[in-house]
């Protein structure tokens, strides 16, 4: 039995010299350490032996076992070597190339837009506070003037974390902790931040988009201080010779609630398609601080006034470089993202 084990031994390690590819391996695998291959049955066979010669030819068998097995590894290392060896000859594998430059980065279309506004509110006196994007009911709009069950909730598409806790849907909660935080001090704040609404997404509304609300608060304020403002904002950010125009609206948070309109950049006013030939751009809403949402946030409207406004970031952004779908912000595709 010894002598056959040592012959099968000797045959196997002459085949596997022969195996020229890993299809072959695999075949002299099958042949010699499959579940019917010859060792194997070797093994199988020890229980017929006489008693004594049992362990011996075990160990032995194993051993042997042990050593194809090591054989056949090496075997596969080397048919991969050689494979790698004849793909460098044919030259797919170019190792001195060197290797691709990865450019510099630099800052999203997005963040570019926000850093502009900030700058220009920063030189009118705005700090800038940031609030968390995940709000309770009550900050997004109850404390906002919107009880449960106020209709106009309607106007914001929201999503629920839990019954009390979603996605804010505007940066104006952000009003009612700044005022909390900074009681008795007059305010002057821009909060730029992300919303969330569930909505479809189109060529014009995304279902996360970035903010920009502002809030001032002191002993006097106005509506020419919002007016003024607003003008300022448009001129420095679009151009000096902008004209702002100002329209009656409606915000549970405001009272009056107005909606600010600036002449078309791309016409100056004639009409054209980007401003649906009306000549005119929304810019934002706004409005003088509601005293209910001043007196949630710690003021008394008896002595304080505010005024408080709120737009998007990806819309000026698309206006200003005249980028007609709103998608290609968030697409992550780099040949829009390089442009900017
Ligand atoms: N929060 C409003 C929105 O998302 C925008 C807005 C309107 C903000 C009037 C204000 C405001 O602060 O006074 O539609």
């Amino acid at each position: 039995m010894l002598d056959q084990l040592r012959q099968v031994e000797k045959e196997a390690l002459a085949a596997l010299e022969a195996v020229e590819d890993s299809d072959a391996l695999a075949a002299w695998h099958r042949r010699y350490l499959g579940r019917k291959g010859a060792l194997t049955l070797f093994l199988r066979s020890v229980g017929e032996l006489p008693k004594e010669e049992r362990p011996a030819f075990g160990r032995a068998a194993n051993e042997a076992k042990a050593r194809l097995e090591a054989a056949s590894e090496a075997r596969a290392e080397a048919l991969r070597q050689e494979e790698m060896q004849r793909e460098l000859e044919r030259g797919a594998l170019d190792v001195t190339l060197p290797g691709r430059p990865t450019g510099p980065g630099h800052l999203h279309i997005t963040t570019q837009t926000l850093r502009q506004i900030t700058a220009i509110f920063a030189e009118m006196g705005f700090q800038v506070y940031e609030a968390p994007d995940v709000e309770t009911d009550e900050l997004n709009f109850g404390l906002l003037n919107m009880p449960p069950h106020h209709p106009a909730r309607d106007m914001w598409d929201t999503f629920w974390i839990n019954d009390e806790v979603l996605l804010r849907t505007h940066t104006s909660p952000g009003q009612i902790r700044v005022m909390r935080e900074r009681y008795p001090e007059p305010i002057r704040v821009i909060l730029p931040g992300k919303c969330y609404r569930y909505e479809q997404i189109t060529a014009r509304s995304e279902h996360q988009f970035y903010q920009v609300e502002g809030l001032a608060i002191g002993h006097a304020i106005t509506m020419t201080d919002l007016i003024g403002t607003l003008t300022e904002f448009a001129r420095r950010f679009y151009g000096p010779e902008r004209r702002i125009r100002i329209r009656g609206s409606y915000f549970p948070f405001t009272e009056p609630s107005i909606e600010a309109d600036m002449d078309c950049i791309l016409c100056g006013g004639a009409g054209c398609r980007v401003c649906k030939y009306s000549g005119w751009l929304e810019v934002c809403g706004a409005g003088m601080v509601h005293p209910v949402v001043l007196q949630n946030g710690g003021y008394d409207p008896d002595e304080w006034s505010g005024f408080a406004f709120g737009f998007g970031v990806e819309r000026p952004a698309m206006v200003k470089y005249g980028i007609d779908d709103i998608r290609l912000f968030y697409g992550n595709d780099l040949r829009f993202l390089r442009q900017f």
